[in-house]
């Protein structure tokens, strides 16, 4: 199949897994949005929701960039305060591997996006099905690390073997690219990564990485388009067709 006819039905699943993910939204939710070409599409239908009256809620984005598309299409927008807690936060992800393990971050914004998953109840993720992977790993796996320390991260994580490179500004290269915080971005070529937990632990116990990009026991269910079909995956249950499914938050 050409490369853009695949694309082109990577982009169609992506928009069906964001119609999907409506289904979880109730009137009142505070809601957590995504970021990524998925997220935005979430974004997208969730701000024509609003504007047709089916329900209200307020949300924070997890990057500027959904921030700014947030707004544009009308959704109103709360900022950070202690004690605020997200019924839901819909999500994308670079991998899905057993157990809703994520790779995310693909888009420099794993901060935030941990952030947001960690100070929610709910975490859905929605995904196209090249996203769905026996095991975590060929994606690189996103880091951000603060500038200073950059060098003797790049050591430690080349210890691990994960064969880290700086990434760089699509637009400025070779500019390095910059987290909303101001933070450089590696990505760890692994290949495959047996023990995400393990790793996990070893990635937080060196100094100068904010966050890394393994996002573990966080999802509660993940929406995965196959092309016409839409697949519910949930901890410690079979995959369900998401017509069917109803235990909704
Ligand atoms: C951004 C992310 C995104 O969720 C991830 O990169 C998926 O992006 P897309 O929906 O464009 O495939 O983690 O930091």
């Amino acid at each position: 199949m050409a490369s853009s006819e695949n694309q082109g039905r990577i982009d169609k699943e992506k928009q069906r897994a964001a119609a999907q993910a409506l289904r979880w939204v109730r009137d009142g939710m505070l809601v957590g949005l995504g970021s990524g070409s998925t997220a935005a599409y979430f974004i997208q239908l969730l701000g024509d929701a609003l504007r047709a009256g089916q329900f209200q809620v307020q949300a924070t984005a997890t990057s500027l960039a959904s921030e700014v598309l947030a707004r544009s299409v009308g959704i109103p927008l709360v900022e950070p305060r202690r004690g605020l807690r997200f019924d839901l936060t819909v999500d994308g992800a670079d991998e899905i591997g057993p157990q809703l393990a994520l790779i995310k971050g693909g888009g420099g914004a794993l901060l935030r996006e941990k952030v947001l998953a960690t100070a929610s109840d709910y975490l859905l993720i929605i995904a196209d099905s090249s996203k769905l992977v026996p095991q975590l790993g060929h994606f690189p796996l996103p880091l951000e690390v603060v500038p200073f320390a950059l060098p003797w991260v790049l050591d430690a994580i080349a210890q691990l073997g994960g064969d880290p490179t700086v990434r760089l500004d699509k637009k400025k290269a070779p500019q390095p690219a910059l987290s909303d915080q101001g933070n450089l971005l590696i990505d760890c070529h692994f290949k495959s990564l047996p023990d995400p937990a393990e790793l996990a632990l070893q990635l937080q116990a060196i100094p100068g990485i904010v966050e890394h990009g393994l996002f573990l026991g966080l999802a509660r269910a993940a929406i995965v388009a196959q092309d016409e079909k839409l697949v519910v995956h949930r901890l410690g249950a079979e995959p369900v067709d998401a017509a069917g499914f109803e235990e909704l938050p």
